[in-house]
């Protein structure tokens, strides 16, 4: 079932997207050579427990997965895909890393995240991280009222196939809000004209995951990281938004 919110429940969520993107920003800030990724968590669960909030995904536990996820974000290095561990590794030139936050506050979820490389990085992963950020804004703009949502998923597949990359499969876009994650399911490949009718006050997460080489994806032996198969790099980006009468609004946002 797929909720749709009032405009106090949108100014909730809208709540804690905002402190999603601070959160998004300031870790940003402290990427570079040298550092950890369990460094990198701290910081993020400092700021969220000094807004009032609780880091989303701490504690959560999904399908097929034993464990509960055991930090407050996601640190994605290069073949990792999604749901990276922060721990002991060491950030290292060239390499890139998508971050992922989610926050709840009062009860009501905001979702994000972004790619960046450490230092520098090749031609290649620049274009990776070009394109994938860029397939998210088209998808994006895909999100309208009456609109449907495989609408959105063939506007992020076109163009990433279209620079040469893949688009990952296995995991999703969804609704979110009052919960983590709720329906409709936004995958990042699909046909247009499908799936459910995009209506006024759905709060959906967007969210491709993008391969430089085949789109195949394995589950990590700690149960969470996502990693591609044939381990070539893969980057990440992702919004919260709703939608209105007029254009989507990007909730994650400063
Ligand atoms: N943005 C990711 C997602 O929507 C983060 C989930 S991490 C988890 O799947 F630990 F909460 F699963
Ligand atoms: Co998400």
């Amino acid at each position: 079932m797929i909720l749709i919110k009032t405009k106090k429940e949108i100014d909730y969520i809208r709540e804690s997207c905002k402190i999603v993107a601070e959160v998004l920003q300031l870790v940003k800030n402290n990427v570079r050579p040298g550092v950890t990724t369990k460094e990198l968590d701290q910081i993020a669960e400092d700021y969220i427990l000094s807004n009032n909030a609780k880091a989303a995904f701490k504690g959560y536990s999904q399908g097929g997965s034993s464990v509960d996820y055991p930090a407050s974000i996601c640190t994605s290095v290069d073949d990792a895909v999604v749901h990276g561990i922060p721990g002991e590794r060491v950030l290292k030139e060239g390499e890139i890393i998508s971050l992922d936050v989610g926050v709840n506050k009062n009860g009501y979820f905001g979702d994000a995240a972004l790619s960046v490389g450490i230092g520098e990085i090749s031609e290649e992963k620049k274009k990776l991280l070009e394109v994938t950020e860029k397939s998210l804004y088209l998808g994006i703009a895909q999100a309208r009222v009456n609109n449907r949502v495989h609408d959105i998923s063939e506007a992020v597949q076109q163009y990433v196939e279209a620079n040469g990359f893949s688009i990952v499969r296995d995991l999703c876009g969804h609704g979110v809000g009052k919960f983590l994650h709720e329906d409709p399911a936004v995958p990042n490949f699909g046909r247009k004209g499908t799936g459910p009718k995009l209506r006024k006050g759905m709060t959906i997460a967007i969210e491709p995951m993008v391969n430089m080489g085949a789109y195949k994806v394995k589950t990590a032996p700690d149960g969470w990281t996502i990693l591609t198969a044939d381990g070539l790099p893969s980057a990440h980006f992702e919004h919260t938004i709703v939608i209105s009468d007029n254009k989507p609004e990007i909730l994650t946002v400063q």
